[in-house]
């Protein structure tokens, strides 16, 4: 990873150290890559309730899509599938719902413990084929960081 992804995940691993609370937790999770990573223009957390992911904190403008069924768009596409998906020109992918027409490109990131879906993280950026390798191991790390609090919170 590229300093700038270390800093931004030694940032999120500090702020959820003892952050127990799931909305904070999120909150500062999604602020702190906002703020590390230029590229990540919209960014933002669903939460799987049932069969749909409910918007949950986000960064950057309001998204019309606040409530997606799994299988529906690239967020449910990954949800549904359970693995991370890269999308460099979204308005090429089908399965794409748009959010800004800004957006050139698009990753998301399930949220899983012990192979369930508890929800993803969802980046947009204006910039085409913004997300790599960097962001995938970034992104997947902050899930891992993410999902007991998010689990515990359900219980
Ligand atoms: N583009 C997403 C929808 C969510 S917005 O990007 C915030 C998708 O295709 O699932």
């Amino acid at each position: 990873m590229t300093e700038r992804h270390q800093t931004a995940l030694q940032a999120v691993r500090d702020a959820l150290e003892n952050e127990h609370d799931a909305r904070r937790a999120m909150d500062l999770t999604v602020n702190l890559l906002a703020r590390h990573l230029p590229d990540y223009t919209w960014t933002g957390i669903y939460l799987l309730e049932g069969n749909e992911l409910c918007l949950g904190p986000f960064v950057g403008k309001p998204s019309p899509h606040t409530r997606i069924p799994l299988g529906r768009g690239i967020c449910g596409a990954a949800a549904a599938e359970k693995t991370t998906i890269i999308v460099d020109d979204v308005n090429a992918d089908p399965r794409y719902l748009a959010c800004s027409i800004e957006t050139k490109s698009e990753i998301v990131v399930p949220i899983m413990l012990d192979g369930n879906v508890l929800g993803e993280l969802d980046i947009d950026s204006d910039r085409a084929a913004a997300f790599g390798a960097d962001d995938r191991e970034l992104l997947e790390q902050v899930a891992a960081l993410l999902a007991p609090t998010l689990a515990a919170s359900r219980a």
